[in-house]
């Protein structure tokens, strides 16, 4: 049986709402009707309805106001507005603040349909991710290491290997390049999946704690020890141990990390036993170990034993073919994080995010779509959703070895930000002469939505 829908129908003109409910009631749906903004916001709390349509112009409250309310508390309900003026302006903006679409009257009751029907195909499809997104993340402990770089895979493929050793891992790379997801990687693709990952940052702790949080301590071994304490060369028995910024551990302990490698055994702070552990270890740092054991700041010996098998993450400016598949994960991660529709990027979103330098590497990428997602009322992602900074011209000593395309040659003095757009704009105004300003057309061969297109034309005042 077809399913049956709440359709909300908000206009001030009976005729218009009369001559829809009719439509939708032999439809086999649930019509409800609400004559301006106002009453719309009433019904829409209380019937929660499949999907509204809305008229502009309203007394009391208008449908852009209403539009707005109803995207603050319910962004999964579809809507879609209809204009009696072809005020182009206001329906852009209305894409804008998340309208889902626009019809100008008087249209043609068929296509509505289609629309409506295309409106709710998404918005299931939505939801269908959405928890598909939920049950993913509560099954696994850790994020997948997604790459489409050629050296990237290589080292995946090193990971698997390694899990199935036991031996000592350095990894060493830029920050944010995934170190600490590839030490994760190692363990629960390993035997010891089921013990524990435990992380240690040795740059965070003075000498003292640090010393006592690897080794534990017994009752009374120093001034404030009130009781014996397990350390965590103890705690990740049978697990992974993940020494985090390893070059910034002290001399003194490097001496004592070092007999706990070979030995495997060790005694708490104060202690006279000493305790065998069964772990693997990795090191991470995104220091150069070989130049500091050369300056005598690292121990060597230390080093050859972290170093039996070495992994090094490049940094994502030097696999640029990473940057949009890992932009559209992030985005698909973020939305469903924040219970927010599906976003879309903009072709020139893209282009903004593959010609920065990204010295802060993936965790960078993530926390701008994070942030640009959080920001965004609409469906499509636009560079002036991200963060300043990134649309900035990046210095040239960044800029990776790309060719003369007009994107990246700008005039002196231009931001990356302005040549974008005066390239863009010219893009466009080819575009829609070749195709005799048939705006579907030129949306399909430009390969960005009609609502994109509908949106550019009024930003660059094109006619
Ligand atoms: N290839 C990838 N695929 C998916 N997510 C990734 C990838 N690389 C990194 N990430 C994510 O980016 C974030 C930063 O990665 P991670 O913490 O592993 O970096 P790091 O090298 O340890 O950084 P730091 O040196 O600053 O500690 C994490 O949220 C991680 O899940
Ligand atoms: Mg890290």
């Amino acid at each position: 049986m077809k399913k049956s829908y709440r359709i909300l129908i908000v206009d001030d003109e009976e005729n218009v709402r009369r001559m829809l409910t009719a439509a939708f009631t032999l439809d086999g749906h649930q019509p409800i009707c609400a004559a301006d903004g106002q009453q719309a916001l009433e019904v829409f709390g209380q019937q929660k309805p499949d999907i509204v349509l809305m008229d502009i112009r309203m007394p009391r409250l208008g449908g852009m106001e209403a539009l707005q309310v109803m995207r603050k508390t319910h962004q999964e309900i579809p809507v879609i507005l209809m204009t009696a003026y072809a005020a182009v302006e206001t329906a852009v903006e209305a894409l804008r603040f998340g309208a889902f679409d626009y019809v100008i009257k008087p249209f043609d009751l068929d296509e509505l349909k289609l629309l409506i029907n295309r409106a709710l195909q998404l918005r299931s499809m939505k939801q269908e991710i959405n928890l598909l997104h939920r049950e993913l993340s509560d099954s696994y402990q850790w994020d997948r290491i997604l790459t489409n770089s050629t050296k990237m895979m290589e080292l995946c493929r090193d990971t698997a290997k390694i899990a199935q050793s036991n031996a000592s891992v350095l990894i060493t790379g830029e920050s944010g390049t995934g170190k600490e997801l590839i030490a994760k990687a190692i363990h629960y693709n390993s035997a010891r999946a089921k013990g524990p990952f435990i992380k240690i940052n040795c740059g965070a702790l003075p000498e003292s704690l640090l010393e006592s949080e690897l080794f534990g301590h017994e009752k009374g071994a120093f001034t404030g020890a009130q009781m014996q304490r397990q350390g965590l060369f103890e705690r990740a028995n049978q697990g992974t141990l993940l020494l985090d910024e390893v070059g910034e551990m002290p001399h003194n302990l490097q001496v004592k990390l070092l007999r706990v490698l070979q030995e495997r055994e060790f005694e708490r702070l104060g202690g006279s036993q000493t305790i065998k552990t069964d772990i693997r270890l990795i090191a991470a740092t995104n220091r150069n170990l070989a130049a500091m054991v050369e300056q005598g700041e690292f121990r060597q010996d230390l080093f050859y034993r972290l170093n039996v098998i070495h992994l090094s993450p490049i940094p994502l400016r030097e696999r640029p073919e990473d940057i949009s598949l890992l932009a559209q994960h992030f985005l698909q991660k973020f939305s469903a994080e924040n219970g927010k529709e599906m976003i879309e990027l903009d072709a020139s979103t893209l282009a903004a995010l593959e010609s920065y330098s990204w010295p802060g590497n993936v965790r960078e990428l993530a926390n701008a779509i994070e942030r640009a997602v959080i920001m965004s009322t609409g469906f499509i992602m636009f560079p002036d959703d991200l963060p300043e900074h990134l649309l900035q011209r990046h210095s040239t000593e960044n800029s990776t070895q790309r060719n003369s395309d007009p994107i990246h040659t700008s005039e002196q003095g231009q931001s990356l930000k302005e040549s974008m757009k005066a390239y863009e704009r010219e893009l466009i105004c080819v575009a829609l002469a070749n195709n005799q300003g048939n705006r579907v057309q030129t949306a399909r061969v430009l390969g960005i939505s009609r609502r994109a297109l509908m949106y550019k034309l009024q930003e660059y005042n094109i006619e």
